[in-house]
């Protein structure tokens, strides 16, 4: 099928309310505004630039706000410009550029282990109240793509690796922004799952499993936050550049799911004014890419080509009708004072549920805080808590605490910086437990920790893994010599504590060694606090796994990495020359994550959905209901003597075609001692579903059902029939 057909269907499908919308205002308000656009106004929308002045002879418009994208209005009509700014996890630093600093949640990874949306929700409407307080109507937010290689660069940035969980969080923190009237966005479109090669590299899945993880968890994410656009991303899916793949943009967005909203590029994503005829609507950071596509050459081809001219109309409407139907036009943003104190109390909420208790040998924790001496080792706990680098840096007013250069080349290299938020764990314990000596040795010299550690009534080490967007870590080993430093501390003490603070899953070659370990990921400006808190018990750690740690990376679907290692400008010369960069993503299929470790028999280290507690919980095996809308239905008890949140989770675990293993629903309580809940879980039929021919397939039959504490660890199990459906 050539693209016209399909540009046609998309047209068609692309102006109708989308997945059960009725026909809103934002859709008639678009159709008149754009019906008055002259025809010099309508490239104006479909292209923006990168709002910081890197590029020399780039001339950034002054009513731009320093940030990551500025797209023209139309004053005459009432359209505002886009005040674009990164993202997920608050309102990116940039380096300090814009001279101003924000409340920095915990990292995507952290938000994926709460397990809570309507934390998502307030998360997300925290840092867009931040967006506009600083002259922000777009929060480039919503980065939801599923971790298939824990090796990815950006893993800190994402929720997960399973599609249910990442779709609800991830559509819920948008459905937080937007509730701001600031326009979010769901990213990567798709299959963007390593940084190596970015821009080349060829993402290649057969339709079916794709659209059963990497499109089900956007389709979920689009479902929940109906974000008002999607950014494509750099990579190629099946040969084609995601943001010129008529198959992702006009097919499955725009067609299959009616998507109403727009596509949006990323910066330095476009290569050809074609792309518009496969779907993409605006050209991001224009300035980056080898031309501006969607401007002048746009502009051109309309005048002369009634596709592209019926394309350029659909484009402005698609825009429009995401402005309205945020409300950017009656909600202007309006520059004012923030409450970081208030906006800090909602990241220390994140935190404490994002904090996953992996292990607690002979209930080594919670500490007394009545503990005479604490030898705190490394991870610079002395000043703060790790974050991620890239576009989602966020930092404080006044700065990161601790900043160290990490090199690089080109323009962004001084950009480049493994940064501590000021949070410092240490006060934090110091403040909990003031009558103890507490020592701090940065961990450098094995002797130094050690003698500390020998003396001290507890050791904690704090071990960090520093990730960031553009380039992927090369293992899955602590680095810098922190699985010896770990080691000779944990043969000094035992009684030592490893707190992670890492982007993602991590080897634990001492784990036997050492009695308890926490996973605190990059936990934002109240992230010291939060750590302190669940080490003395002021808070009972909920945290659980949002994707799997495995126990070696021979494990993995790709052992090796594709493509580790080469610059972005090698990449560059080696596609120019024609070279390509396959990356066969049907080896797992949708056996991403915990599914590929049921499919191998690979047990990981820690599961997906793992996580301690210091109580404990009872689950009833679940009751489960039939239907078009299936229900589960369970009871919970805190059988232990602290109050406590649990996640219980519902997995999938036989079909009619065998065994299996897929979340199929999960809920949350905060129980008192003793208390006991009947929770009652949706559970989503795509999950129970089969993609074949096209079609959502559930055969009739027999399905189990299991509670889990995580995908390895099931309760008893609930068989129900179901009949068998079709559905697109
Ligand atoms: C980056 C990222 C994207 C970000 C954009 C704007 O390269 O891939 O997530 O929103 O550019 O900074």
């Amino acid at each position: 099928m050539t693209i016209r057909p399909i540009l046609a269907a998309a047209l068609v499908f692309g102006c109708t309310p989308a997945m059960g919308q009725t026909k809103d205002d934002a859709d008639a308000r678009a159709a008149a505004t754009e019906a008055q656009m002259r025809q010099d106004e309508r490239t104006v929308l479909t292209h923006g630039l990168w709002a910081i002045p890197l590029i020399p002879g780039v001339v950034i418009p002054p009513e731009a706000v320093t940030g990551a994208g500025y797209v023209s209005g139309i004053p005459r009509l009432g359209v505002p410009a886009l005040f674009e700014t990164d993202a997920s996890l608050g309102v990116s630093y940039i380096a300090g550029l814009r001279g101003d600093g924000a409340t920095a949640l915990p990292s995507g990874m952290a938000m994926g282990a709460t397990w809570n949306a309507d934390l998502m929700r307030r998360g997300g409407a925290m840092i867009a109240d931040e967006a506009r307080a600083k002259g922000f109507n777009t929060l480039l937010g919503g980065g939801i793509n599923l971790i298939r290689d824990p090796r990815n660069g950006r893993t800190f940035e994402y929720m997960g690796e399973d599609p249910l969980h990442s779709g609800l969080l991830g559509g819920a923190a948008v459905a937080g922004i937007q509730s701001r009237h600031v326009l979010a966005t769901v990213k990567h479109f798709a299959l963007n799952a390593q940084e190596s090669g970015r821009h080349v590299v060829d993402s290649v899945i057969g339709d079916d499993a794709f659209r059963m993880s990497d499109l089900l968890a956007f389709q979920i994410a689009i479902e929940e936050g109906r974000p008002g656009a999607v950014m494509c991303a750099y990579n190629r899916v099946n040969g084609a550049q995601a943001c010129g793949s008529n198959y992702l943009l006009n097919q499955v967005l725009k067609r299959d799911w009616r998507y109403p909203g727009f596509v949006m590029s990323d910066w330095g994503a476009v290569r050809a004014t074609d792309f518009a005829l496969a779907g993409l609507d605006q050209q991001s950071g224009a300035q980056i890419d080898k031309g501006r596509w969607l401007a002048a050459p746009l502009a051109a081809a309309a005048a002369r080509d009634p596709a592209y001219a019926a394309r350029v109309r659909d484009m402005n409407r698609r825009i429009l009708r995401s402005i309205y139907a945020v409300g950017l036009d009656r909600n202007p943003p309006v520059k004012a004072p923030i409450d970081f104190a208030a906006n800090a109390a909602v990241a220390r909420a994140v935190a404490d549920e994002a904090i996953v208790l992996l292990r607690n040998q002979n209930a080594l924790l919670p500490l007394s805080k009545s503990v005479k001496s604490i030898a705190i080792i490394g991870g610079h706990a002395d000043a703060g808590v790790l974050s991620g680098g890239g576009s989602t840096q966020v930092e404080a007013v006044g700065g990161p605490a601790v900043s160290i250069p990490m090199g690089g080349e080109g323009p962004l290299a001084k950009y480049n910086n493994q940064t501590y938020a000021p949070s410092s764990p240490m006060a934090a314990i110091r403040a909990l437990a003031p009558s103890a000596s507490v020592t701090y040795r940065d961990g450098r010299y094995l002797t130094d920790a050690v003698a500390a550690a020998r003396t001290a009534e507890i050791a904690i080490v704090f071990a960090t893994q520093w990730m960031r967007e553009g380039a992927d870590v090369p293992d899955l080993s602590l680095p810098e010599g922190q699985d010896a430093l770990i080691a000779a501390v944990a043969a000094a003490n035992p009684r030592t504590i490893v707190v992670l603070e890492t982007g993602g899953p991590v080897l634990m070659p001492w784990l036997e060694r050492t009695p308890a370990v926490v996973e605190a990921w990059y936990p934002g400006i109240r992230g010291g606090e939060a750590i302190a808190g669940v080490l003395f018990g002021d808070t009972n750690p909920s945290g659980r796994l949002p994707v799997s740690f495995p126990a070696s990376t021979a494990d993995l679907p790709r052992p090796e990495l594709p493509y580790a290692g080469d610059s972005d400008a090698a990449f560059a010369k080696a596609d120019a020359a024609g070279q390509r960069f396959p990356i066969d993503y049907d080896i797992e299929g949708a056996d991403v994550g915990y599914r590929w470790h049921a499919r191998t028999g690979r047990a990981p280290l820690y599961a997906f959905g793992h996580g301690l507690s210091y109580t404990s919980f009872d689950h009833s095996a679940p009751a489960v209901t039939a239907g078009t809308k299936p229900r589960a239905r369970l009871t919970v008890r805190n059988t232990g003597t602290r109050a406590g949140r649990d996640v219980p989770q519902l997995y999938l675990v036989s079909t009619p075609g065998g065994t299996t293993r897929r979340l199929a629903g999960f809920a949350q309580a905060m129980l008192q001692p003793g208390e006991a809940r009947t929770l009652d879980i949706a559970i989503e039929p795509r999950i129970l579903a089969d993609r074949r021919d096209g079609a959502w397939v559930l055969r009739g039959g027999r399905y189990g059902f299991a509670v889990g504490r995580s995908a390895s660890d099931l309760g008893p199990v609930t068989y129900v029939t179901l009949r068998e459906r079709r559905w697109n």
